[in-house]
């Protein structure tokens, strides 16, 4: 016999039974669930009463009421724990369900930099020399007055030096900001005997400033030395690289020139991106832009670095890194390259 079929001995019993069994069936939260214990088993309930006054019940009552009434208590205690349990798993199937977090959302957004296209170019001029076969060599950026023009056939009141607008170290007449990356030239001569095949990428600076001129930018210098090396050699490498930087259509030319350090000296034009050669506006009519600076290494530089003249020769060139990227991405002003307009930058 069920406890349920048992209490139909005793009315009472049975009336709280019912409505207890009720009430913890209704009860949808714990403070509810509480409240409902309290009721049925606190010891103000109808049930704790009915236990304790046992003792003044008729003689045939009291066993029945002491054993339906402590079997009751406990099946109300198991209910009100399974209720219990019950109402905390909802709870925390309920808590689950409303902070779920879907993970397959994108996450916010967050801004992403890349490389300045002076970097960029930088790099791409880097990756078709060391391609060559020529290595990276750095030098110092605060240079002595030596490096930077007596052992590069400038001597002191050579007229070459008042075209690269220096600064000096005040305090230190000899000491400057390098205008050239060729002392590396110098630097790398001094240590090493050929062949050698080196670029010097790097900063430099000149006092200049207008929209083909910063006071400070990067130049990539190349110096290759060895036996047998001619001219054809310096047009062959030239050519090799501008068509690697601006596409296999392009054309180069050489032009007579001056620089202190190379004999014989030539500038280097590239046919123009724009046309083509046919001329516009952007190569003025010509058909040709010009890139970069290259001749022979001059025998007097050998001199300073105890090379025999007469076993090695070698050639130089010498190109702006600004210069470059504005060319290929069709920039007009240089400053446009440091005024750090992500507007500008973000496009590259
Ligand atoms: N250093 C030269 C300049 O800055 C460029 C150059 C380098 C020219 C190497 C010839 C050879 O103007």
């Amino acid at each position: 016999m069920s406890l349920e079929q048992e209490l139909n001995q005793h009315a009472g019993l049975k009336a709280i039974f019912d409505a207890a069994m009720v009430d913890i069936e209704k009860a949808g939260r714990p403070d509810e669930l509480e409240a409902a214990r309290v009721k049925y088993l606190g010891r103000k309930s109808e049930l704790s009463l009915l236990l304790r006054s046992i003792p003044e019940l008729p003689q045939e009552e009291r066993p029945v009421v002491g054993k339906l009434g402590n079997q009751l208590r406990a099946h109300l205690e198991q209910s009100l724990a399974d209720r219990r349990q019950e109402l905390e798993g909802g709870e925390l199937e309920a808590r689950l369900a409303a902070e779920r977090v879907d993970i397959t959302l994108p996450g916010q957004p967050f801004p992403q930099g890349h490389l300045h296209l002076i970097t960029q170019t930088m790099w791409e001029i880097e990756d078709i020399f060391t391609g060559l076969g020529y290595r990276i060599a750095e030098g110092p950026e605060v240079e002595t007055d030596y490096y930077n023009f007596t052992a590069l056939n400038t001597p002191e009141g050579h007229p070459a030096r008042s075209e690269h607008d220096t600064f000096f170290i005040e305090g230190h007449p000899d000491l400057l900001l390098r205008t050239q990356t060729s002392p590396v030239q110098v630097r790398v001569m001094e240590k090493e005997e050929p062949p050698i095949y080196i670029i010097s990428p790097g900063k430099v600076y000149r006092r200049d400033s207008d929209a083909t001129h910063t006071p400070m930018f990067q130049q990539v210098e190349g110096l290759a030395v060895d036996r047998n090396v001619t001219m054809a050699d310096l047009k062959g490498t030239l050519e090799t690289f501008t068509k690697a930087m601006f596409g296999a259509q392009r054309e180069i030319r050489m032009r007579p020139h001056f620089f202190p350090f190379t004999e014989p000296s030539v500038e280097i034009d590239v046919s123009c991106l724009i046309c083509g050669g046919s001329g516009c506006r952007a190569c003025k009519n010509s058909g040709w832009l010009e890139i970069l600076g290259a001749g022979m290494v001059d025998p007097n530089v050998f001199d300073f670095v105890d090379y025999d003249v007469d076993e090695v020769q070698g050639f130089a060139f010498g190109m702006g890194v600004e210069r470059i990227a504005m060319l290929k991405h069709r920039m007009t002003d240089i400053r446009m390259f440091y005024d750090n307009d992500l507007r500008l930058l973000g496009q590259f």
